[in-house]
């Protein structure tokens, strides 16, 4: 008798590995809080992904069309939100950068002074973004046609469904600080600009 092989033809998302090691955005961001937020949360956004879309015709979509097309439809709720938080923290991931912060790429600083005048005003924005943004979500440096903007979105919200171009985000779910900063939101934010920010990030993806 010949075994039986079960061949999975869908598509599998994968939890992409860090970028760095768990410890490298300590102290501003604890190994404790990576080891939460990416081995539990990011993971279980991709295995209830994975889960929820086995065997259906979603199965066989890129990340990005599975955002685009689940967006808005009230039967695909629980779908999008674990394909969009699938993204946007890998996403996330790629905005932060042991050493980051200071002066952005010259390009990405004349855009930057080209829509808010200065460095200190977009950052000031995007701290506002951050910590206006009532319950969950996420701030975002936006390229909007030919203009860099700051938006705030509400829980697994992407920019992708909104016709812009995200180029660095800013993760304001309380399990992204509270094991570190408690309910201090706007000291994690303000850390985080300052000492985190991945601008090369956020150049590569306006190049
Ligand atoms: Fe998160």
């Amino acid at each position: 008798m010949t075994a039986t092989v079960t061949i999975e033809s869908a598509m599998l998302h994968l939890l992409p590995p860090l970028p760095y090691a768990e410890d490298a955005l300590a102290p501003t961001i604890t190994a404790n809080t990576l080891a939460f937020h990416y081995g539990k949360h990011h993971k279980g956004y991709v295995d209830n992904l994975n889960k929820l879309i086995a065997g259906t015709p979603l199965a066989s979509l890129s990340l990005e069309k599975l955002i685009v097309e689940t967006a808005g439809k009230a039967d695909k709720v629980a779908i999008f939100n674990n394909a969009a938080q699938t993204w946007n923290h890998s996403f996330y991931w790629r905005s932060l950068r042991p050493k980051g912060g200071g002066v952005p790429p010259v390009t990405l600083k004349h855009r930057i002074e080209a829509s808010f005048g200065t460095l200190d005003a977009c950052k000031k924005e995007l701290a506002t973004a951050a910590t206006t943004q009532f319950g969950s979500g996420w701030a975002w440096l936006v390229l909007d046609a030919d203009k860099l903007k700051v938006v705030k979105t509400g829980n697994a919200e992407t920019p992708l469904t909104k016709g812009t171009k995200p180029l660095l985000t800013i993760d304001v779910w309380e399990h992204a600080y509270y094991l570190d900063y408690q309910n201090r939101r706007a000291d994690y934010v303000d850390a985080v600009l300052d000492r985190l920010i991945n601008w090369g990030f956020a150049a590569e993806n306006l190049a």
